[in-house]
């Protein structure tokens, strides 16, 4: 069975659809770069391991994140998500978890990297919006896509409504690509992502109009 650790760093609520999905594999901890993260007792409350590794403890990004990565041999991790997580990771970091670690981000890749993703398809006049599902890569939000939940930006959307219906999809997309790499229907290899034995050359699509 495949062990899953979660990374969070604010309220987690794709963590507990995470938990909610039953999934094929094990969440076997959850670790947050912040104390007050509500997502650290949602884990408890469901009897989950978790850890605290602050960021600011650490004198540089490269000791925070060998923290982490100790933390997760400990627990003897073979998949990491990202879900929430607001810190930039290293390369060397990244180049430990290449394959094993995804992301949710709040828009349409490859466009919206970064932050206050409802608010720049607001003022671009978007009208469609929504999250990715991806590997996660050195380069900021740029890993191959997995999966995309896509939703029409309603004329009276603002960024409280379309952040609550992004969050909607993003809690049916995240736990249906975590299953499809534990029970071996999404696999990364050396020549590429195979999505039901054939090579994935577009991310899976879900809409929700
Ligand atoms: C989610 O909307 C996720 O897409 C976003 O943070 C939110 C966390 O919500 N992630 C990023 O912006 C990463 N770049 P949650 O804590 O309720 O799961």
């Amino acid at each position: 069975m495949i062990k899953i650790a979660v990374l969070v760093s604010g309220s987690g609520s794709n963590l507990q659809a995470l938990m909610d999905a039953n999934l094929s594999g094990q969440i076997v901890g959850v670790i947050s770069n912040k104390p007050a993260a509500y997502a650290l007792q949602r884990a408890q409350n469901a009897n989950i391991a978790t850890a605290v590794i602050e960021h600011k403890h650490y004198p540089t990004r490269e000791f925070f994140d060998a923290a982490m990565h100790q933390q997760l041999l400990d627990w003897d991790v073979d998949l990491v998500i990202l879900a929430g997580f607001m810190r930039i990771l290293t390369p060397g970091f990244v180049a430990q978890w290449h394959g094993k670690m995804i992301n949710i981000h709040p828009s349409l890749l490859p466009v919206y990297k970064g932050m206050h993703t409802h608010q720049r398809v607001l003022r671009t006049g978007d009208a469609y919006h929504g999250c990715t599902v991806h590997y996660v890569t050195a380069e900021l939000d740029a890993g191959q896509a997995l999966a995309q939940g896509v939703l029409r930006v309603h004329q009276h959307d603002d960024e409280d409504s379309l952040a609550k219906r992004v969050h909607v999809l993003e809690h049916l997309i995240y736990p249906q690509v975590a299953e499809w790499i534990c029970n071996g229907t999404l696999v990364h290899t050396q020549q590429g992502v195979l999505y039901r034995g054939q090579p994935l050359t577009e991310p899976v699509q879900f809409t929700k109009i």
